[in-house]
């Protein structure tokens, strides 16, 4: 895997994760409809920074076999997409708008959106035991299923989005206020880097711990930029509606200290994201332009 810049890293990243997602979910026909809306949210656009993830932190780990990685990849997105279906949601969000289409339960409808999003939650396991193989054994499967289902279920993901909702009209502090960022976007981020480090063979506790403390800056800095966006950016270019977190009340990094204080943090992360991945070199270059992706991009 060589890459000559961020946008080619993140092309590769997209066409093989997207290629292997349209693959998996087309050969589920039991229900056509519930194929077309899992279909819907998952393999049409989407940045893709979290498949991305999975191969830049194989790649600082010094993958060899890339074919192996894609499922691994398709998992933390599959997980990804059942987390926006469900966040949209009129009980939730209710957002009608998202990568730049009608939200799944505006496409179809709620109750086909829901199932969409638990096909999606359950496909993403078994696409993790799926990547069992030459390359990847069963104990290294064991353990990224154990942290994909952490990341995403009651400590993690799942939490933060009950979080968000409870302070949602509520004054949160800033210890508060990071927490849930970190549980709701940084633990499925967290998971991404380390799934792609565990799935590389005698990657020491060392490398893992630098590679953590890589992805909850940029975890939490995600979501930083995410809510500044919100404000900052507008409908077309975000492809999701602009102005969502002020309609909703939501408790968000620029509502509670200021757009000058939010970006200051986010800053501090993004520096602290790269000064944790200096050891790997070159090899981490990847992981870099995605720390620098995350805090600019525009969308
Ligand atoms: C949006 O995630 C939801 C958050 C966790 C902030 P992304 O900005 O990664 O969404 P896509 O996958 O590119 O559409
Ligand atoms: C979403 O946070 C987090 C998850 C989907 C878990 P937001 O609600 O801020 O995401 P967007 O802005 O709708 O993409
Ligand atoms: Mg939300
Ligand atoms: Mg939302
Ligand atoms: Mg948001």
């Amino acid at each position: 895997m060589h890459f000559e810049s961020l946008d080619d890293f993140l092309n590769y990243s997209k066409n093989r994760v997207e290629q292997y997602l349209n693959t998996a979910i087309g050969k589920r026909r039991a229900s056509v409809v519930l194929s077309q809306a899992m279909a819907y949210s998952a393999v049409q656009g989407g940045k893709r920074v979290r498949a991305a993830l999975v191969y830049g932190a194989a790649r600082a780990c010094g993958v060899d076999d890339v074919a192996a990685l894609d499922p691994l990849a398709a998992a933390v997105e599959a997980m990804h997409a059942y987390s926006l279906i469900h966040d949209d949601l009129p009980a939730m969000d209710d957002d009608a708008l998202r990568r730049g289409q009608p939200s799944c339960h505006v496409a179809f409808d709620e109750a086909t959106a829901i199932l969409a999003g638990d096909a999606l939650q359950a496909l993403a396991f078994e696409l993790l035991v799926k990547a069992h193989g030459p390359q990847i054994s069963a104990e290294q499967c064991l353990a990224m299923v154990a942290c994909l289902a952490q990341a995403s279920g009651a400590k993690g993901m799942v939490a933060g989005q009950m979080l968000d909702m409870a302070a949602a009209h509520d004054a949160v502090n800033l210890a508060q206020l990071e927490r849930l960022h970190s549980l709701k976007t940084g633990a499925l981020i967290v998971a991404s880097v380390e799934i792609g480090a565990l799935s590389q063979n005698h990657v020491g506790t060392k490398q893992i711990d630098f590679l953590r403390t890589y992805a909850q800056a940029i975890g939490l800095a995600f979501q930083v930029q995410d809510d500044i966006l919100d404000i900052e950016s507008d409908t077309a270019t975000l492809g999701k509606a602009q102005g969502s977190d002020m309609i909703n009340d939501k408790s968000t990094y620029p509502a509670l200290l200021g757009m000058t204080a939010a970006k200051g943090r986010l800053m501090e992360l993004h520096q602290q994201a790269k000064a944790s991945v200096t050891e790997f070199g070159a090899a981490a270059q990847p992981l870099v332009w995605l720390a620098d992706f995350i805090v600019t991009r525009k969308h």
